[in-house]
């Protein structure tokens, strides 16, 4: 039987002091998942155990957890493949709100810092914004993010500066500056060419290494570091406030 060791922590039960691993038995069952085998404690075991999941099927991206060493999806984690015992933690860098959930706010206002929608030129007027399969091509790979936060639980430079845009969001900025519809690359490459931007970036690469849908947060950051340098030595850096 695989034994969860799962981080238990209730804001009012005390400090940090209080946060505990709790040990529980699961059935070894083929094909379980270690999200199915913390829903079978919550449902068996222990009501009282907190964390996310929505879809089950990672499309949701609310089930991201640190599992035996590495930030992955729960709901896409066999628990076969993990050995005899799974530790489970909650993502990094974020307020731990109760056990496995944690308080995504800073994350998430990163991400809407970047203006994450099209912004059209001022020139466009009402007319259809078409696009080519080359140029819808271009943000093919990034519009896969499912804003899971596992590379910005595993970012060091997240960790040590709260302020830094982070993986995701950068990553979701390049989508937009690639966008052959959007009229605001100026602006946007103003926006992240600052101190807490791409330039704050150590090319650690974790992003890139534990992203669920494979994706390149650390080649898109080199990516936009080019591109800023590129509009800032010809004069195409708009800053905007
Ligand atoms: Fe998750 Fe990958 Fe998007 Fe980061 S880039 S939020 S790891 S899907
Ligand atoms: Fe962090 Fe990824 Fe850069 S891990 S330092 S955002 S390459
Ligand atoms: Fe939706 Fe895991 S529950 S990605």
């Amino acid at each position: 039987m695989p034994i969860f060791k799962v981080f238990r922590y209730n804001p009012r039960d005390g400090g940090e002091a209080a946060a505990i691993f709790q040990e529980y038995e699961i059935p070894d069952l083929p094909g379980m998942t270690v999200l199915e085998g913390l829903y079978h404690i919550l449902e068996n075991q222990d009501p009282t155990l907190a964390f996310r999941s929505s879809c089950r099927q990672g499309i949701c991206g609310s089930c991201a957890m640190h599992i035996n060493g590495q930030y992955r999806l729960a709901c896409e984690t066999q628990i076969a493949i993990m050995g005899d015992t799974v530790t489970v933690r909650p993502l990094a860098h974020m307020r731990i709100i109760r056990d496995l959930v944690v308080d995504l706010d800073p994350f998430f206002a990163q991400y809407e810092a970047i203006k994450p929608y099209l912004i059209p030129a001022a020139e466009a007027g009402a007319r259809e914004y078409r696009q080519s399969p080359g140029e819808r091509a271009r943000i093919d790979h990034h519009v896969d993010c499912i804003l899971c936060a596992a590379c910005y639980g595993s970012c060091p430079v997240v960790g040590t500066n709260e302020n830094y845009i982070g993986p995701h969001a950068l990553l979701k900025a390049l989508r937009f500056v690639n966008d052959s519809r959007d009229g605001a690359t100026g602006e946007r490459l103003a926006y992240i060419a600052t101190e807490n931007g791409v330039f704050r970036c150590h090319t650690i690469f974790n992003c890139q290494q534990v992203c669920p849908k494979d994706l390149d947060p650390t080649g898109a950051i080199g990516d936009l570091k080019m591109k800023s340098l590129w509009a800032k030595f010809t004069g195409k850096l708009r800053r905007t406030g």
